[in-house]
C-alpha cells in the first residue's frame, strides 16, 4: 500500500469562540489545498470525521458542508467512530485511493465543544461507550479509564503514580512548543499530583480538555504522489474492534483492540516495532498514553512505565511520543484529532516541526481509539527518498 500525502491544514485548537463549526472547518480546507498547491475543483471526494455535531451544534450532514465550503459539489461523506472519527475518516480516503474510485481525496476531521457545558459534552462523549451498561448507570468517560488506571496499577504497581504524571509532563513540555496546541506551557509532576480530582487516580491534569478545532489532509496516489514531489507516504492501515463495555472485555489492563490494529498495519506497511522513530497516541487520559505504547510494541504489556523514566519519549528522546503535546495538552476535538495525529507525524516526517523537530526520523506511527477501546485505528507513515 502507498498513499502519499499532498498537503496539510490545521486550525489552532482550544476555545475558539470566534468560528463555528463552518468556520474552523473550512479554515483547515483552504490550509490543506493551499499547502497542496491544488484547487478545490482536484479533489474526486472528501471524507470528513465528525462525533458530535449533532447534539452539540445541532448540525449534522457535514459531508455536504465540506463540499459547500468549498463550493464544489464532489461525493463527500461523515465518518464517525467516537474519538476514532479522525483515523477512520483517513482510511476510507486511503481506500477511495487503493480502490482506484479516486486519485486526489480531502480529509478532514472537526468538532465545535465548548458552545456547551462540560455536562452536556460528557453526556455527548459518553455515546462512545455502552449507553444500557454504562452510561445509564451514570458512567463517564474519566470514570471508565480511571477503572483501566486502577485495574493496570494494581496488576502492574511499578507504574507509580508520579510516572503516570509523567505522560502529561511530556505531552505539556511538547505541547509549550507547538503553536496550534490548545495549552502551551509546561508543568510539573506536582501539577498533575495537586490538580483537582476527577475520577481517582485522575486528576484534571490526566485528562484531555474539552476541545474546538478542524484538520485536514490531502491525499492522493502513488503515481500522483511521485509526479507532485510528496514528500511522505502512507503504508499501512489497520482497524480493529472490541466489546463497547468494559464489562464485556476480556481485560482491563490493556486495549486489545490497539494491539490488533498495530499488527495489522505493520504487516502491511512490512515493518516491526523497532522501526518506528516516533509516534502520535491516544493519550485521552495519561493511563491511555501507557496502553497505547504496548500496544504498539514499544513497550512489553506491563513496562510502558519503563519509558518514561528517562525522558525517552520527548522529541529529542530514543521514542518520542506525542511531539504535538498529545490529546492532553495539544486538545482532543475528537473528530479532529486522528486527522491531527497525521498532520504532526507528516510535519515531522517533512522537516517542519519547528521547536520540537524530531531527528532523522523516518518512519511515524499514528494510534487513535475510539471509546474505551472498542475502535483502534493504526496508520503507518514513511518518508520518502
Ligand atoms: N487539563 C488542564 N486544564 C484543564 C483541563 C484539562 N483537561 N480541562 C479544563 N482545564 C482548565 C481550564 O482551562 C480552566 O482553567 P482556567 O480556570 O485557568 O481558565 C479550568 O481548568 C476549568 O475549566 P472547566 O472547563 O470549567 O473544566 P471542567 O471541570 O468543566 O472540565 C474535565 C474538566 C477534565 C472534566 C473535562 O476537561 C473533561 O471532561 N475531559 C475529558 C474529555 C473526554 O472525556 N474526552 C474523551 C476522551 S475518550
Amino acid at each position: 500500500m502507498n498513499v502519499g500525502v499532498l498537503g496539510v491544514g490545521i486550525t489552532k485548537f482550544g476555545e475558539r469562540w470566534d468560528q463555528g463549526l463552518r468556520e474552523l472547518l473550512l479554515d483547515a480546507q483552504i490550509k490543506s489545498l493551499k499547502d497542496a498547491n491544488i484547487e478545490a475543483k482536484d479533489i474526486d471526494s472528501l471524507y470528513n470525521g465528525n462525533m458530535g455535531a449533532g447534539p452539540l451544534s445541532g448540525q449534522l450532514h457535514i459531508g455536504a458542508m465540506a463540499t459547500e465550503n468549498l463550493n464544489i459539489d464532489k461525493p463527500s461523506v461523515r465518518v464517525e467512530g467516537a474519538c476514532a472519527s479522525g483515523s477512520l475518516a483517513l482510511r476510507a480516503g486511503i481506500e477511495a485511493i487503493e480502490s482506484g474510485v479516486a486519485e486526489i481525496v480531502q480529509v478532514n476531521g472537526v468538532e465545535k465543544m465548548t458552545d456547551v457545558d462540560t455536562g452536556q459534552a460528557t453526556t455527548m462523549l459518553m455515546g462512545a461507550g455502552d449507553e444500557e451498561l454504562e452510561g445509564f448507570n451514570g458512567l463517564t468517560f474519566p470514570g471508565l479509564y480511571a477503572l483501566l488506571a486502577n485495574a493496570y496499577m494494581h496488576k502492574y504497581p511499578k507504574l507509580t503514580r508520579d510516572l503516570l504524571a509523567e505522560v502529561s509532563v511530556k505531552n505539556h513540555f511538547h505541547g509549550a512548543r507547538n503553536d496550534y496546541c490548545q495549552f502551551k506551557k509546561e508543568i510539573t509532576i506536582d501539577t498533575v499530583k495537586n490538580s483537582t480530582m476527577v475520577a481517582d487516580p485522575l486528576t484534571l491534569f490526566d485528562c484531555s480538555p474539552i476541545t474546538d478545532g478542524a484538520a485536514s489532509i490531502i491525499l492522493t496516489s502513488e503515481s500522483k504522489a511521485k509526479e507532485l514531489g510528496a514528500k511522505v507516504s502512507i503504508i499501512g492501515s489497520g482497524l480493529a474492534t472490541d466489546t463497547l463495555s468494559l464489562a464485556r472485555r476480556n481485560t482491563l489492563t490493556a486495549i486489545p483492540a490497539g494491539k490488533k490494529a498495530a499488527e495489522s498495519a505493520y504487516a502491511q506497511a512490512k515493518i516491526k516495532s523497532t522501526d518506528i522513530n516516533l509516534a502520535e497516541v491516544h493519550d485521552c487520559f495519561t493511563i491511555a498514553e501507557i496502553m497505547a505504547v504496548e500496544a504498539l510494541g514499544l513497550a512489553k504489556e506491563g513496562e510502558g512505565y519503563k519509558l518514561y523514566q528517562n525522558k525517552d519519549t520527548y522529541f529529542d528522546g530514543r521514542i518520542p511520543i506525542n511531539t504535538s503535546g498529545g490529546l492532553k495538552a495539544c486538545g482532543h476535538p475528537v473528530g479532529a484529532t486522528g486527522v491531527k495525529q497525521a498532520i504532526e507525524i507528516t510535519m515531522q516526517l517533512q522537516g517542519r516541526a519547528k521547536g520540537r523537530q524530531v531527528e532523522n526520523a523516518k518512519i511515524g506511527v499514528t494510534h487513535n481509539v475510539g471509546g474505551s477501546g472498542a475502535t483502534a485505528c493504526v496508520h503507518v507513515f514513511k518518508k520518502v527518498k
